[in-house]
């Protein structure tokens, strides 16, 4: 048995009492390689699941309580609740992920029969951008799955997971994060077309390269971000658009298209917002391509642009995440580096070759330091596969 499987099943056990019944299950976080805000713009994602995400152990009750421990809020002790009490928007605490995918299958005809008794531990970074709280819904999910025997996909996972983060958490996040996280495969990465679904998987063979994840450890929560400003921007630029041209979202366009019809759009904000959707829509064409024809060099410039991209036009980095992407770029050895996930706040991905990590690490934590005035954490991950039971 993992020692972490042992360590939740102890806790467990510790808090709920007796472990008998109960099962231990993991789920996933993820990072985005690279097409960024694209998601909710009918254009192309390309993340891949890590071996990092969040631990669970669950036990069905006889009554209709559910009862809610997490290790990383171990100071908030165990929060009760039950099957009556969902309110979408209502709740103060990290009990919302679990208790708005509950409900979300309850709205999607799937009544849960009784309450249940739900242990967490995650190994992300909370407020990281690696998608802790996806990676809480789809584990729900699959923990609702298995006990309850509810026939649902890993797809329907990821959709039940987006639909309660809108409708219950009130965030009107695209479905990357939850996708990636439900469909993850070890060394894998997901080439998903958000327009419609259609997705395969790409081996990333990085031979004499690593991912390094750069936290900033400035905290965010979508819900007070800048997020939704973002995506309505969008969605007036597309309307905009749609009296010139014929589309259904800004991910139809190619660049030349954009910018025959770009001077539609009446405000100058929102233009650029519309031109970093678009372009990198087409980044992330190229990137994979790329990838595919063994061009690693091509894949780490597109990050890069990627990030100015997020940076000029999309308006999401802030100093942090502009920090440790420029000073990334400095060092010798470093393919490509950028912010993933929201923006403002969290983490930069980037792709250092083997013996430059050390460096990497040494110069991108001193600078960081020394600018921002206090230090960034780094971790080297791999890629792993999606939600499962231990
Ligand atoms: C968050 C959202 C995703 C996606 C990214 C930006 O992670 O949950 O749906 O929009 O931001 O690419």
């Amino acid at each position: 048995m993992s020692l972490i499987k042992e360590q939740v099943l102890q806790k467990f056990q510790e808090i709920f009492g007796a472990e008998e019944g109960a099962k231990a299950y993991f789920a996933p976080g993820r990072v985005n390689l690279i097409g960024e805000h694209t998601d909710y713009n009918g254009g192309h994602v390309f993340p891949c699941a890590l071996t990092i995400g969040t631990y669970g152990v669950a036990r069905k009750r006889e009554d209709d309580r559910l009862r809610f421990y997490s290790m990383n809020f171990g100071e908030l002790g165990v929060i009760e609740s039950s099957l009556e009490e969902f309110i979408p928007g209502g709740d103060k605490n990290w009990t919302a992920y679990p208790k708005g995918v509950m409900w979300a299958f309850e709205q999607k005809g799937m009544k849960i029969p009784s309450g249940l008794d739900l242990l967490l531990f995650g190994n992300i970074p909370n407020g990281s951008g690696l998608s802790s709280s996806a990676s809480v819904e789809v584990l729900t999910g699959a923990i609702l799955r298995d006990l309850f025997g509810f026939e649902v996909t890993n797809q329907d996972l990821a959709l039940i997971g987006q639909f309660s983060e809108n409708k219950y958490n009130l965030v009107n996040c695209g479905i990357m994060d939850q996708f990636a996280i439900a469909m993850g495969k070890k060394d894998n990465a997901i080439f998903l077309d958000t327009a419609d679904l259609s997705f395969e998987y790409a081996p990333i063979k990085l031979e004499g390269a690593k991912i390094v994840i750069s936290c900033s450890n400035k905290k965010r929560g979508l819900g007070d971000s800048k997020y939704n400003e973002r995506r309505s921007e969008c969605e007036t630029a597309l309307a905009e658009l749609q009296k010139v041209v014929q589309i259904k979202s800004l991910g139809e366009l190619s660049e030349a298209q954009f910018e025959e019809y770009k001077d539609a759009i009446r405000d100058e904000v929102r233009r650029k917002r519309a031109k970093h959707a678009v372009y990198e829509n087409q980044r992330t064409l190229k990137a994979v391509a790329a990838l595919k024809a063994g061009n690693l060099a091509e894949f780490g410039e597109l990050m890069n642009a990627s990030h100015v991209s997020l940076r000029d036009d999309y308006e999401v980095t802030g100093i942090e995440l502009d920090t440790l992407a420029e000073e990334a770029w400095k060092v010798p050895g470093v393919i490509g580096s950028r912010m993933t996930g929201a923006g403002f706040g969290g983490c930069s991905v980037s792709i250092v070759k083997d013996e430059a990590v050390d460096a990497f690490i040494q110069n991108v934590g001193e600078a960081y330091k020394k600018k921002i005035g206090y230090a960034a954490d780094f971790y080297v991950v791999e890629i792993g596969d999606g939600p499962r039971i231990l």
